[in-house]
């Protein structure tokens, strides 16, 4: 009914205005791709969070069903839907953080970047939009291969001239969701009092858990340092393989997504101390691009921490990760450059 849609637009714009008087209470997120499998648990999680005030939900299908469900909610943000390449512009302006997990997923005996073909166009034609709309915001990039696709990003912000390697971020944060659940199981321990620094990148060998550097301190046997390390590299594979063609990791990776932009949120309020892993423009290595612990702040990213001493077993871990890496970046390079 036109005439109920007009008192809804009323009162929320008398929300925003309260707001708006009342100082910052809140920021402008939007999530690219919100009608899939991660996006869907995502948006209903941010809709959850007290940080976010506009939440816009976009995607190629189904956005209007997504977004009139999730608006039902009694929590503060105020929920927009918005469909199809002509309203990309739109769900864009204004906005503070975008979290992308646009992209198809994986079946099974794919790799990551198998997915290449088809995910690079998307996130290429996403990044476009952000650079021309919402330049300023910090990018949670998740759609996969990620080793490629923030390289691609960084890349079409570069071409647009809006490119600040503090507020692109690919997400590598299940890996570390994973680390501490594992680790947790291995130790006997609660896995929210676990800490594992993943650093590399977000594929098979690149992802490489320092068990050496574990909080709380602790040691393992060499059997259980290989298994851990191969549960943590496999997870994702662990994931599709039991979906069984229906598709990978969705609610742990919103879960994950949620606690990645809740720090970068936490970040951008001005909260100290504010740490997590993440896949940035870097130069802890050689390469352009490495995943290790991050600070972030009102700016993004704003301190690369170092990897830290690493023992023998991930020292020769980190060269296989880095010869990989290298060229997943160069491929994601290429594809603009070409
Ligand atoms: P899905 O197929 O369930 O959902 C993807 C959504 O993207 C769909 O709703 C689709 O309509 C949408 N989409 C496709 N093209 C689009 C476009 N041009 N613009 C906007 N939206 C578009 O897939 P999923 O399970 O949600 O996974 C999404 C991506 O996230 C995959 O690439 C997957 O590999 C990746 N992923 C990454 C991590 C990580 O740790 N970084 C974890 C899990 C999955
Ligand atoms: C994951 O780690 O679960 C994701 O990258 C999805 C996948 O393809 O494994």
């Amino acid at each position: 009914d036109p005439q109920n849609l007009q008192m809804e637009d009323a009162g929320t714009l008398r929300r925003l205005d309260c707001r708006a008087k009342g100082g910052a209470s809140g920021f402008k997120v939007a999530i690219l791709g919100a009608a899939g499998g991660i996006g869907q648990p995502l948006a209903m999680l941010m809709k959850m969070n007290p940080l976010v005030s506009v939440l816009h939900l976009y995607d190629v299908v189904n956005t209007p069903g997504v977004t009139s469900d999730i608006s039902h909610m009694d929590t503060g943000a105020v929920v927009r839907g918005f469909l199809g390449q002509q309203q990309l512009e739109e769900a864009l302006i204004g906005m503070e953080l975008v979290i992308i997990p646009a992209g198809v997923p994986r079946k099974p005996g794919m790799t990551r970047d198998d997915l290449f073909n088809i995910n690079a166009g998307i996130v290429r034609t996403l990044c476009e939009g952000i650079a021309k709309c919402c330049p300023n915001a910090i990018v949670n990039l998740i759609s996969n291969p990620v080793n490629s696709t923030v390289p691609i990003a960084a890349e079409v912000f570069k071409r647009a001239g809006t490119f600040d390697p503090k507020r692109l971020l690919g997400v590598t944060m299940l890996d570390v969701v994973r680390a501490n659940t594992f680790v947790a199981e291995v130790l006997g321990l609660d896995p929210r009092e676990v800490d594992v620094p993943v650093v590399g990148g977000h594929a098979g060998v690149t992802i490489l858990p320092l068990l050496s550097q574990v909080k709380p301190p602790c040691s393992f046997t060499p059997k259980e340092v290989d298994y851990l390390t191969d549960r943590i590299q496999n997870g994702g594979t662990e994931v599709v393989e039991a979906k069984a063609g229906a598709g990978s990791a969705t609610l742990s990776m919103a879960y994950a997504a949620v606690k990645f932009a809740d720090a970068c949120l936490r970040g951008l309020r001005g909260d100290a101390g504010v740490v997590e892993c993440a896949f940035v423009a870097s130069q802890v290595t050689e390469l352009p691009f490495f995943a290790s612990k991050v600070r972030l702040g009102r700016t993004g990213v704003e301190e690369i921490h170092p990897l830290g001493p690493l023992n023998e077993y991930e020292r020769s871990g980190l060269e296989k990760a880095k010869k990989e890496l290298a060229t997943s970046i160069q491929k994601g390079v290429s594809f603009i450059r070409k």
